[in-house]
C-alpha cells in the first residue's frame, strides 16, 4: 500500500520537454560562459577540445546515464535512491546534497549577485573606464588577505537578497509551476540572447583574430596532466553530476522514459552551448585586442576578471549600444546561474520531504534563509578570496570523491547490470556492455587518477599562492564536518521505508 501512497504523491513533470529543460538548465551555467572559453585559452585551444570531449564521453555520459538512471529507477532524491539500494549507502546521498547545498550554491548565489548587478551597471556603462579598478575596489572592495573580513558590501547583500527570493518563489511553487515553468521561460530567452550576442560579436573587427585564438590548437599542451584535469574537472561541474542533481530530476519522470537518449542529449546540448558562447567571447575580446591593439594574452583574464573586467571594458568600447549589449550579456550570465541555483535547492529540499514529509513551502523556506545567510561570507571584503577557495576545493576534491563512490556503489555493490536492465526495459536506445565497464573500471580508475594528481599538485604548487596546507586543512575540516551531518541524517529513521519507492518495473 504505501508504494502506491508514495507513487501518487511523488510529483511528476508535466511534459518531457520541461524534464530536458530543466536538467540543461542545471547544466547550463556560469561555468559554461565564463570558465569553459577561459580554460580553453588557457589548455591549448582547440587542442582542449580533445580532452574535454574525450573526458564527456568516457566519464560525463556513463555517468549522466547512471544518475538519471538511478533516479528514475529508485524514484526519489539522492539519499532516497541509495538508502533504496543499502541503508548502509543512504549517507552518500546526503553527503552529497549537502556539499551543494551548503558549499556550492552558497558562493554560485553571490556570483549570479554581482552579474545582476552589472545587469544594472550596465544601464548607464557604471564601470567608468576603469573597470578593473571599478570591479575589485569600488564594487568589492577586495581586503589584503582572506583573514581580514572587512565589512558587508551593502550593494551585493541586496543584490545577492534577490537572487534567493527568486531561487525561493520558483522551487517553492514546486516542481510543475515552479522548476518547470520557469525553465520554460529561462533556457529559450537563454537561447536566443546567446545567439543574439554571438552573432553580433563575430561581426565586429578583429573577432576573427579572435576566435583563431580561441581554437587554435596546441597540441603541446595535452603532455602537461593539468590539462587534462581540468578538462575532466569542468564536465563534472558543468554536467552538474555528482551532487544528487540529475538524480533529483530524473525522479520526477515518468515511467516511461528514454533515459539514454536524454543523457545524450543534455549532455551534448550543454557543451555546444559552450562552444558556441565561446566564440561571442572571444570575438568580443578580438575586438577588444584590435581596437587598443593591445597584445590579445593581456586582454584575456582569469576566469572572474574574463566577466567582470575584461568583458565590461569591451562593452564600453563597442560602436552601436554598448549599454544593450551589456544588459543582454550579463542578462544570459544571470539567467544562465539561476536555473542552476535552482535545481541546487530543488536537491536538497526534495532529500528533505522524501525522508521527513516535511511540506515543501516550509522546507524551501528554511532552506533560502540559510542559503541567503550562509552566502554572507562570501559579501564581506575577503569575499572573494573565500569563493575562491571554497570552490577550488568543493570541485578539485568534493565532486571526486563523491563520484568515486557513486561507481563503486552502483557499479560493484548494487551492480550496474540490474541497472542497464531497468534502463533498457524502457529504452528506445539500447545501453550496452560497455557502459557496465565503464561504471565499473574507466570512470573510478581516471577519477582515482584525478584526485591523486589533485593532492600532489596542491602540494607542488599552491592554490593561486594560498598555503596548501591550509587549504588542505579547510577542506579536511569542511569533509569531516559535512560527512558527520550526512552520517546523523542518513541514522534517521523513515517514515515511509525507502525500500518500497522502488515502484514496479
Ligand atoms: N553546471 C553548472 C555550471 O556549469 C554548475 C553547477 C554545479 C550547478 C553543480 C549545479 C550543481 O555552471
Amino acid at each position: 500500500m504505501e508504494k502506491d501512497i508514495f507513487a501518487v504523491h511523488r510529483p511528476q513533470w508535466r511534459t518531457h520537454i520541461g524534464f530536458l529543460l530543466a536538467a540543461i538548465g542545471s547544466a547550463i551555467g556560469l561555468g559554461n560562459i565564463w570558465r569553459f572559453p577561459y580554460l580553453c585559452y588557457k589548455n591549448g585551444g582547440g587542442a582542449f577540445l580533445i580532452p574535454y570531449f574525450l573526458a564527456l564521453i568516457l566519464v560525463g555520459i556513463p555517468l549522466m546515464i547512471l544518475e538519471l538512471g538511478l533516479g528514475h529507477k529508485m524514484r526519489g532524491s539522492a539519499p532516497a535512491s541509495f538508502a533504496s539500494i543499502s541503508k548502509k549507502w543512504e549517507w552518500l546521498g546526503w553527503w552529497q546534497v549537502t556539499f551543494v547545498m551548503f558549499g556550492i550554491v552558497l558562493y554560485y548565489s553571490v556570483v549570479i549577485s554581482w552579474c545582476l548587478s552589472f545587469l544594472f551597471f550596465s544601464f548607464n556603462l557604471g564601470w567608468g573606464n576603469d573597470p578593473n579598478n571599478f570591479f575589485f575596489h569600488k564594487f568589492l572592495m577586495v581586503s589584503k588577505s582572506p583573514a581580514s573580513l572587512g565589512d558587508l558590501r551593502t550593494p551585493i547583500i541586496f543584490s545577492l537578497l534577490l537572487v534567493w527570493l527568486l531561487n525561493w518563489i520558483i522551487v517553492f511553487k514546486g516542481v510543475r509551476r515552479g522548476l518547470e515553468r520557469a525553465n520554460k521561460i529561462f533556457m529559450p530567452l537563454l537561447f536566443v540572447l546567446t545567439a543574439v550576442i554571438v552573432f553580433w560579436s563575430i561581426r565586429l573587427p578583429g573577432a576573427k583574430e579572435g576566435i583563431a585564438i580561441y581554437l587554435k590548437p596546441d597540441f603541446t599542451r595535452l603532455r602537461d596532466v593539468r590539462v587534462w584535469m581540468d578538462a575532466f574537472g569542468q564536465i563534472f561541474f558543468t554536467l552538474s553530476l555528482a551532487f544528487g542533481i540529475m538524480i533529483t530530476y530524473a525522479s520526477y519522470l515518468p515511467r516511461k522514459s528514454q533515459i539514454v537518449r536524454d543523457s545524450f542529449s543534455i549532455s551534448f546540448i550543454n557543451c555546444f552551448f559552450s562552444l558556441f558562447a565561446g566564440f561571442g567571447v572571444f570575438s568580443i575580446l578580438g575586438y577588444m585586442a584590435h581596437a587598443t591593439s593591445v597584445e590579445f594574452g593581456k586582454v584575456v583574464k582569469e576566469s572572474i576578471g574574463l566577466a567582470f573586467v575584461a568583458y565590461p571594458k569591451a562593452i564600453s568600447m563597442l560602436p552601436y549600444f554598448p549599454r544593450l549589449f551589456g544588459v543582454i550579456f550579463f542578462a544570459i550570465l544571470t539567467i544562465a546561474g539561476l536555473s542552476s541555483a535552482i535545481s541546487i535547492l530543488e536537491a536538497f529540499s526534495s532529500a528533505i520531504i522524501d525522508k521527513f514529509h516535511y511540506s515543501r513551502k516550509i522546507v524551501v523556506s528554511v532552506l533560502s534563509v540559510f542559503g541567503f545567510l550562509g552566502g554572507i561570507i562570501f559579501t564581506t571584503q575577503a569575499g572573494l578570496y573565500w569563493l575562491d577557495i571554497v570552490d577550488h576545493f568543493l570541485t578539485q576534491y568534493g565532486l571526486i570523491l563523491a563520484a568515486i563512490f557513486e561507481c563503486i556503489v552502483l557499479g560493484w555493490i548494487y551492480g550496474v547490470k540490474k541497472l542497464r536492465t531497468h534502463i533498457n526495459h524502457y529504452a528506445r536506445w539500447h545501453l550496452g556492455r560497455w557502459w557496465d565497464f565503464s561504471i565499473k573500471f574507466v570512470s573510478p580508475l581516471i577519477l582515482f587518477a584525478l584526485f591523486i594528481s589533485s593532492l600532489r599538485n596542491e602540494v607542488l604548487t599552491p592554490y593561486a599562492g594560498y598555503p596548501w596546507l591550509a587549504i588542505i586543512l579547510i577542506g579536511r575540516d569542511w569533509l569531516i564536518y559535512t560527512l558527520f551531518f550526512a552520517i546523523i541524517v542518513a541514522a534517521h529513521p523513515w517514515r515511509v521505508e525507502p525500500r518500497e519507492r522502488e515502484s514496479s518495473s
